[in-house]
C-alpha cells in the first residue's frame, strides 16, 4: 500500500492525485515542479530510495521519472542523478480560483486584479465595521441555547429560529407580509436567483424582464435557467414598467434601482402589481440595501401591497458582509415548497451563522448596527457631496438618497478616460457602462462612475474621496 507522500529528504511533500500510482506520482511531481516546490536544478532522490520512502515499486518511480524527462519536466544524466530541468520554471501562483487555466492574456476575474490602493467600486459595505464583537457574543448566545437538532440535517427552508426573526423583523421595517413558513434561507441573493430560476423554468416560466441597468451576474443566473431577460425602458422616473405585455416575471430593485438609485416611481408601483395581478405574472424584489436610506422613512417592500404576486429577496451582504453569504427569499407558499424542494431537499446554508443572525435580530443588535452604520455611511455620502462641490462642481451625484454608492454623471464620452486615469492612480472605480444592458432602452447611454462610498475602511476614506476628486474634470 502505497504512503500518502514522501518527503524527498528535501521537505517535499508529494500527493499522488491522478489515476493509479504511476499517474498519480507523476502529476505530484509535475505539480510540485510547476508550483515552484522543486526549483529548476534539484536533484530528485534514486528511484530506490524513492520507492522504498513511498512503498511503491522501483520500476513505478523510474517509469514517473522516465515520463518527466519525456515531457521535459525532468533531466536524466549519467553521474549526475535526476533534476528537474532548467526550463522547467514555475508557473506563477494561480489567481484564479479554478482549475482552468486562463486563456492567454484574458484580463483576470474583476475582484482579483492587483489591488489597488482606494477601492471605489460598489457593491460591498465596510468591512473594518463588522460588528465582530457583538457577532461572536450572539454566536455564543445562540449555539448555547440551541437544540442538538440544529446540528442535524436542517429544513430546507432554513433555521426555524431565523424564519420567526426574519419575519418579524421584515415586517416591522420593510412592511413585508410573511409568517416563518413562507421564507426559504439562501445562501446570498446570487444563490436566491439560482434557485428560483430553477423552480420559475420548471414550471414553465419562459421570460423574466429585467431592468435596462443592474448587474450581469444576477441577468446570468437566469439565462443559465434558460430564461429569456429583455431589458426593460429606463427614463429619469427609473424603470418603466408599462411596457410589460406578455413577460411571465419581472426582476426589479423598487426600493433604490441598482445602480441608477432612484425608487421606483409610486405610479409605476401600481402599474407593475397591475400588470402581475392580470396576467399571472410574478415580481420578484431585490431589497439589496433597503436598510440605508438616509432622506427619509425607507421605501417599504413591494411585496407588502401583494404577497402572492412578489417574491421578495433580501440579502445580509450590505448590511452585515457578503461573506456571511445570507440571504433569504419570502414566496408564495406554493413557491416556498418547490424553492425548498430545489435547494436540494436539505438545509445547504450554515447553521452556525443562521442562529447568529436569528440571536442578532432578536436581541436588538442588528437594529443597532445598521443604525450606526447608516450614520457613518450618510456622513460619508455628505463628505462626497461636499468634496465635489468643491473639488469638481461640474460633476454631479445622482441616486444618494439611499444606498452605498453614487451614480457620478460625466461629460460625454469621458467615462472611459476617467475610469483609465483612476486605475493609475491605483484608484478602482466601475463606469456605469459595465451595468447597461446590452440591449437597454434607455434615452442617451450616460457616461457616469458608479462610485461605491460604503468599501473603504474608515482611515481610508478621506485618501478615496481626494484621489477621486483628482481625476474628475474639475
Ligand atoms: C443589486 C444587488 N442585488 C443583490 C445584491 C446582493 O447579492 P448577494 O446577496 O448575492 O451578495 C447586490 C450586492 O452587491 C446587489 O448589488
Amino acid at each position: 500500500m502505497a504512503k500518502p507522500w514522501a518527503t524527498l529528504g528535501i521537505d517535499l511533500h508529494l500527493e499522488p492525485t491522478g489515476p493509479g500510482v504511476r499517474g498519480g506520482l507523476t502529476d505530484a511531481l509535475r505539480e510540485a515542479v510547476r508550483s515552484g516546490r522543486l526549483a529548476p536544478g534539484t536533484r530528485l532522490p534514486s528511484s530506490r530510495t524513492l520507492a522504498a520512502d513511498l512503498g511503491i515499486a522501483r520500476n513505478t518511480v523510474a517509469d514517473a521519472y522516465a515520463d518527466l524527462v519525456a515531457e521535459g519536466w525532468l533531466t536524466a544524466r549519467q553521474g549526475s542523478g535526476t533534476r528537474v530541468a532548467m526550463g522547467a520554471l514555475p508557473t506563477p501562483l494561480r489567481q484564479w480560483g479554478s482549475a482552468a487555466v486562463p486563456p492567454v492574456g484574458a484580463a483576470p476575474p474583476r475582484r482579483e486584479r492587483h489591488r489597488p490602493t482606494y477601492d471605489l467600486r460598489p457593491g460591498t459595505p465596510d468591512l473594518a465595521s463588522f460588528p465582530r464583537a457583538e457577532w461572536l457574543k450572539a454566536a455564543r448566545r445562540a449555539f448555547t441555547a440551541a437544540p442538538n437538532d440544529a446540528l442535524g440535517y436542517g429544513d430546507p427552508r432554513g433555521r426555524v429560529e431565523l424564519r420567526t426573526a426574519l419575519a418579524g423583523y421584515l415586517a416591522r421595517s420593510r412592511g413585508v407580509r410573511t409568517d416563518p413558513d413562507r421564507i426559504v434561507v439562501v445562501a446570498g441573493f446570487v444563490h436566491g436567483l439560482k434557485v428560483l430560476g430553477a423552480v420559475l423554468r420548471a414550471r414553465g416560466v419562459r421570460t423574466v424582464a429585467v431592468e435596462s441597468y443592474g448587474l450581469r451576474v444576477h441577468e446570468d443566473q437566469l439565462k443559465a435557467a434558460g430564461l429569456h431577460t429583455p431589458p426593460l425602458p429606463f427614463d429619469e422616473l427609473g424603470t418603466d414598467p408599462a411596457h410589460l405585455t406578455d413577460e411571465d416575471a419581472v426582476l426589479l430593485t423598487p426600493a433604490h434601482q441598482f445602480p441608477m438609485g432612484v425608487p421606483l416611481h409610486r405610479d409605476r408601483r401600481a402599474v407593475v402589481l397591475d400588470w402581475a395581478r392580470r396576467t399571472g405574472g410574478l415580481v420578484l424584489e431585490d431589497d439589496y440595501d433597503g436598510e440605508f436610506r438616509y432622506d427619509r422613512q425607507p421605501v417599504g417592500a413591494l411585496q407588502g401591497l401583494d404577497p402572492d404576486h412578489v417574491v421578495y429577496l433580501g440579502t445580509a451582504s450590505k448590511s452585515l458582509a457578503p461573506g456571511l453569504r445570507l440571504a433569504w427569499m419570502v414566496l408564495p407558499p406554493a413557491l416556498a415548497e418547490a424553492a425548498a424542494a430545489a435547494k436540494g431537499g436539505i438545509d445547504t446554508c450554515g447553521v452556525l451563522d443562521q442562529l447568529t443572525l436569528a440571536e442578532f435580530l432578536t436581541s436588538g443588535a442588528y437594529d443597532r448596527h445598521v443604525r450606526s452604520a447608516r450614520l457613518r455611511y450618510r456622513r460619508r455620502r455628505d463628505a462626497l457631496v461636499a468634496a465635489l462641490a468643491a473639488h469638481a462642481p461640474e460633476v454631479q451625484a445622482t441616486g444618494i438618497a439611499a444606498g452605498l454608492h453614487a451614480v457620478l454623471r460625466l461629460p460625454p464620452a469621458s467615462e472611459r478616460s476617467v475610469v483609465q486615469a483612476a486605475a493609475w492612480q491605483g484608484l478602482a472605480v466601475d463606469g456605469l457602462t459595465c451595468y447597461r444592458h446590452p440591449h437597454a432602452i434607455a434615452e442617451q447611454p450616460m457616461d457616469a462612475l458608479v462610485v461605491g462610498y460604503g468599501t473603504p475602511p474608515d482611515h481610508a476614506w478621506s485618501g478615496a474621496l481626494d484621489a477621486l476628486c483628482a481625476v474628475l474634470p474639475g
